[in-house]
This record gives C-alpha cells, structure tokens and sequence, in this order.
C-alpha cells in the first residue's frame, strides 16, 4: 500500500454533503429533497435537437470557449433580456456546466492570498471554490428572514485586498432574489475598491416574486462583472454540463486560458443543441416561472401547515426552514432522523454556513424541483413528524 496522502489543497475541504445526502437517500430509500435536479422529463424539443446534432456526427472537440451558435445565441439573448452587449468572439466562454464556470473564473482572476467575499449562507461549492484557488474567504453574514444587505454589514468585510465578491442571485438556499437597491450598494464597493462581481445567476429564470437583474447591468459595472449561468435548471438538464461565462475582454482571457487546460470544452453536440433552444425560448421560460411557481406555493403552504418554520423563497427551487418545534436544535441529527425514520432527504443547513455562525445548525433546505406526486408523497411523509 502506498503511503501516498491527498494534497494538503484536498484535506482542506469535505466531500460535498449534498451529494452525501443524495447517497443516504438512495440508500434508505427516501424520497430525495435534498440534490437540486429534477425528477421530470427535460423538454421533449430539446431532447429532439441533441438528438438531431448526435445524428449529424457532431461528436468531436468544439471550439474550446464554445461553439459559435452558442455563443452568438447567448449574446443575442443578454441583449433581448437585459440590454446588455457581449461580444460572442471575445467576451463569451461555454464551460463544463456553471460548476467549471466559477472555478475557471477564480483561478483566472485571484492570486494567492486575495480575499474573496462570500455571502454567507452560500452555495456549498464556493468555500471549496476559494480554497483550491488561493483565496482567502471572507464571509459576509446575512440574517434570516430578510437576508438584506446593508452598508454596515460592506463596510465590514470590504477592503484594499479585495479581489472579488461572489453574488448568487436568485439565490440557493434562502430563495432571495437581491434588489436593485441591494445590488447598487454592492456595486458601489466594488467600484470603490475596484472589486470584481463574479455572479451567479443559474436560477434567472426562477423567479416568484421582485424581478431578476444582472449586476451587469447596473451603472458603471459590465466592466467588472463575470456573469456566470448555464442551462442546467432553466431546461432541467443538469446532467448536460454545459454553462456560460459573459465577462469583459481583459478577464475572459484569462479565465478562457484556465478553461481550456481543465476541460477543453463542453459536449459539442448538447452546446449545439442549447444553441438552438436559447435561440428560441422565450414562451418556454414563462411556463418555467408558472411551472415552478405551483409547486413553490403548494410546498410551503403545506410545510408550514405540518409546522415548519419556512422562509417563503421569491425565486430559484429551495425552502430553507427552521425546525426547532420537532425536539431537534441540531440539523445534522434532525436531516439523519428525516431520511431513515421519515423518509425524506433533505440538506441540512450547516453546508450553506461557515464555522463559527450563530444561525449554522438552525436550518435544513428542501428542494422542490420534483413532480407534484414526489412533493405530494414527501408531504404526506413529513406528516408523521406530527404524529
Ligand atoms: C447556485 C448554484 N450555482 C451552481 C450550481 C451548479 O450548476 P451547474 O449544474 O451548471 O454546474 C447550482 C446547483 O445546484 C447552484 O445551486
């Protein structure tokens, strides 16, 4: 047996619980609330346009920062949607889903010992995301229900070493979706630091309540900002792996350099396939929001009916709730209790939290991107809790 570790890099960070979770589930055979994938069919045309690329041999490496059909179609839709003017051949990278995004664009910009805000609860992956990049996170805790950002919570964490900040909007796990006014304060730190906004906004189209707005777009910010997306949840295929990266010339070459040697690039037919879907989709994605937004309405009536205290989301797929009223102030104990007594899995809400946070075992997050018979039967299952 070799003697051979894992690099110290690795020892610093766990294997992602949330994907821990959808492991136990499958083992206990719990109905899986925990991963974010759907359990539904992906869009019948869009299974038909991959179908039709694989058909036309489209089997070898593509460009390596993206076919130019997706590209020109991604930058055609930024201007549509959100007036925003990227350049398909210098300003548009396609990744390995938006997961190789945030990495390639953090190796692409951070030096060693940068400080990289991360608000906090945060997606699982970008603590990871900042250690393998050289960063030092720096967290900017925000309190529930609201989770608001304020001036006095920036002045804490803002500083000359600053590289970038990481937004996620709307936003996993809490379902915030971060107002103009929010966003215009955290734009102009970034402007007074001269900060870069890596933003996350996988879940644009998800959206309840308020209205999405790209960070880019606000004054004086294109040239800072990496908007990072991909189509993952708005056409429930997480398993293509395909994602999107639009930054300013200067920062996509780097970030571009960096993709390239991870990956080379993302399934050439899947990118030709989206290609066309993106082209085209604009009716799509207002059945997405209404499809969702019957499935977010009922799941939280009928978590607070059994009791939980749930924070009502205004975009994305997530209910983060509070279940001090079960007998459990620990959410690890309580997510153990609900897969293998209850049947249902769930993330518990230390991932999305660092160390040291007050609120860190208070939470445990629900995904309701399912069939109604899935929400329906977990629903009937977490009754127990009452019984
Ligand atoms: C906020 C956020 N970003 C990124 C991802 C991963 O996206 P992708 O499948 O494009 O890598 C997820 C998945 O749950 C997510 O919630």
């Amino acid at each position: 047996m070799t003697k051979v570790k894992p690099s110290i890099k690795a020892d610093r960070f766990e294997e992602s619980v949330i994907r821990e979770m959808t492991r136990l589930a499958n083992q206990y055979k719990a109905i899986n609330l925990a991963q974010g994938f759907p359990d539904f069919s992906a869009p019948d045309f869009l299974k038909e346009y991959a179908k039709e690329f694989i058909d036309r041999d489209y089997n070898q490496y593509a460009i390596t920062w993206g076919t130019r059909t997706i590209r020109h179609a991604l930058s055609k839709k930024y201007k549509e949607f959100y007036n925003l003017d990227y350049d398909p051949e210098k300003e548009i990278t396609v990744c390995c889903g938006s997961t190789e995004c945030m990495i390639s664009t953090m190796l692409g910009i951070v030096n060693p010992g940068d400080e990289v805000i991360v608000i906090e609860p945060f997606y699982e992956n970008y603590g990871p995301d900042a250690i393998i990049s050289d960063a030092k996170p720096v967290y900017l805790q925000l309190t529930g229900p609201d989770f608001l950002i304020t001036r006095e919570k920036l002045d804490k964490v803002f500083n000359k070493k600053t590289k970038a900040i990481i937004i996620n909007s709307p936003h996993n796990p809490t379902g915030k979706v971060f107002s103009e006014s929010e966003l215009n304060l955290i734009a102009d730190y970034c402007k007074k630091y001269d900060v870069i906004a890596i933003t996350d906004e996988i879940y644009e189209h998800i959206v309840y309540k308020g209205k999405h707005i790209p960070i880019a777009s606000l004054d004086g910010m294109k040239d800072r900002t990496v908007t990072i997306s991909g189509v993952s949840k708005t056409f429930s295929v997480t398993g293509w792996r395909v994602g999107y990266i639009l930054a300013p010339e200067n920062i996509t070459k780097g970030i571009r350099k960096i993709h390239d040697f991870l990956t080379v690039g993302a399934p050439a037919p899947l990118q030709e396939a989206c290609a066309k879907a993106i082209s085209e989709s604009n009716e799509y994605y207002s059945k997405l929001k209404n499809f969702y937004k019957e499935r977010k309405d009922f799941f939280y009536n009928a978590l607070k009916h059994i009791g939980f205290k749930c924070i009502e989301p205004h975009g994305a797929y997530y209910i983060m709730c509070k279940f001090d009223n079960f007998g459990f102030d620990d959410d690890i104990k309580f997510t153990e209790y609900l897969i293998k007594e209850i049947g249902v899995a769930v993330v518990p809400g230390s991932s999305f939290f660092s160390d040291g946070n007050p609120e860190k075992s208070k939470y445990i997050r629900f995904c309701f991107c399912k069939k109604m018979e899935t929400l329906e039967n977990a629903i009937r299952r977490l009754r127990k809790l009452n019984s």
